[in-house]
């Protein structure tokens, strides 16, 4: 095998295995293991013409220890049962999702990242519905599938400063839609406001609110924070991704001795905060440097120097740490693969 691990980038290369469960009858039936990229389904399935979708997304880390950690995986099953019932699709049971989790990382051990490159194994856990409908309803046969990539950062910059820009012209998700569950539509709704901003040099969107165009909801891939008078401030919103890398951070940071709170961020504020960042499992997390309005010609920055403020650093760090079990797991976040 030949993978220059320290320059992986975020895209998805060949591992060896996947694993595949299929809902049929009213009941799930047995992991598969498939040495094969290729899925085989009916053209009229669900997922391909009315969006039943929905996909997860968290990593496997390889310690100096050489143990492989995976983080927080029972919130992503959470957080994918969530979704199901969003979309009204079979529900992958907490226990099952685990074990296709744990399973799929076993079956590619070699293709987890060595501790020095910084690199890690992407989890891809994916839900569709397979069933067959003409009509606009929910299908009756699903598959649940867990494939793994190794990668590198999502942001070319990686633990970089980047610009995000703001364009009140497209929504992500609409204020009682689907944004805060993580199906395949929202990201369709979002590739052509984010290709435009990647054209235009930025690292992402940042969106505003859908009814108001008021509020910060988030990045297209990550959610925001902001940092002020010792203070972790992210949005409360109803249209957002409930990021378990951010709720992660809410935690750190209370634990360094920050305040920490969860609100509605009018944009208005953003000119008060001392450090910005996006965070996600993808962008772990991406300090922001300067945010563009591009509606109103305003810029507003968040470093002086260049270079990721003193509290992101260390937050960042602290993720890391545990994450690569540099630092003990005092939260139970770590499961450790046999
Ligand atoms: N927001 C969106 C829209 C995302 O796609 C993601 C990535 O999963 C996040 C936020 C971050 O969530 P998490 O930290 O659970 O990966
Ligand atoms: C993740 O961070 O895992 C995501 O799913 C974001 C995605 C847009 C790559």
């Amino acid at each position: 095998m030949n993978i220059d691990w320290s320059n992986l980038s975020f895209s998805y290369l060949d591992t060896d295995y996947n694993v595949r469960c299929y809902y049929r009858n009213g009941k799930w039936g047995e992991l598969e293991v498939s040495s094969s990229n290729q899925i085989n389904i009916h053209m009229a399935a669900t997922a391909l013409h009315y969006g039943q979708e929905a996909f997860e997304g968290l990593k496997a880390y390889r310690g100096k220890d050489d143990k492989i950690r995976i983080f927080r995986v029972e919130e992503n099953a959470r957080r994918m049962l969530s979704s199901s019932k969003g979309i009204m699709m079979a529900e992958v049971p907490e226990a099952l999702f685990v074990e296709a989790v744990k399973k799929a990382v076993s079956l590619n051990k070699r293709f987890v990242p060595p501790y020095e490159s910084g690199a890690s194994l992407y989890i891809r856990p994916l839900l569709i519905g397979t069933g067959p409908k003409v009509g606009v309803q929910p299908a009756d046969e699903y598959l649940f599938l867990v494939f793994v990539t190794p990668v590198g950062p999502y942001f070319k910059e990686g633990f970089k400063l980047t610009s995000v820009a703001v364009m009140r012209e497209y929504d992500r998700a609409a204020p009682r839609g689907t944004g805060n569950i993580k199906v395949g539509g929202n990201y369709a709704a979002g590739l052509r406001a984010g290709m435009l901003a990647k054209e235009k040099g930025y690292s992402a969107v940042l969106y505003l609110d859908s009814r108001e165009k008021k509020y910060i909801d988030e990045c297209g891939p990550a959610n925001f924070f902001g940092i002020k008078d010792n203070t972790y401030i992210t949005p409360e919103s109803r249209s957002i991704l409930p990021s378990i890398t951010n709720k992660s951070l809410v935690q750190l940071a209370k634990d360094m001795g920050l305040k920490t709170e969860i609100r509605p961020i009018p944009f208005d504020e953003v000119d008060t905060f001392e450090e910005v960042g996006q965070c996600g499992t993808a962008a772990v997390i991406s300090p922001v440097g300067r945010i563009d309005d591009l509606d109103n010609n305003k810029s507003y920055s968040f470093s002086k120097d260049g270079e990721p403020g003193p509290v992101t650093k260390k937050l960042y760090h602290k993720l890391r740490a545990l994450q690569y079990g540099d630092e003990p797991d005092p939260y139970g976040w770590v499961t450790i693969l046999e």
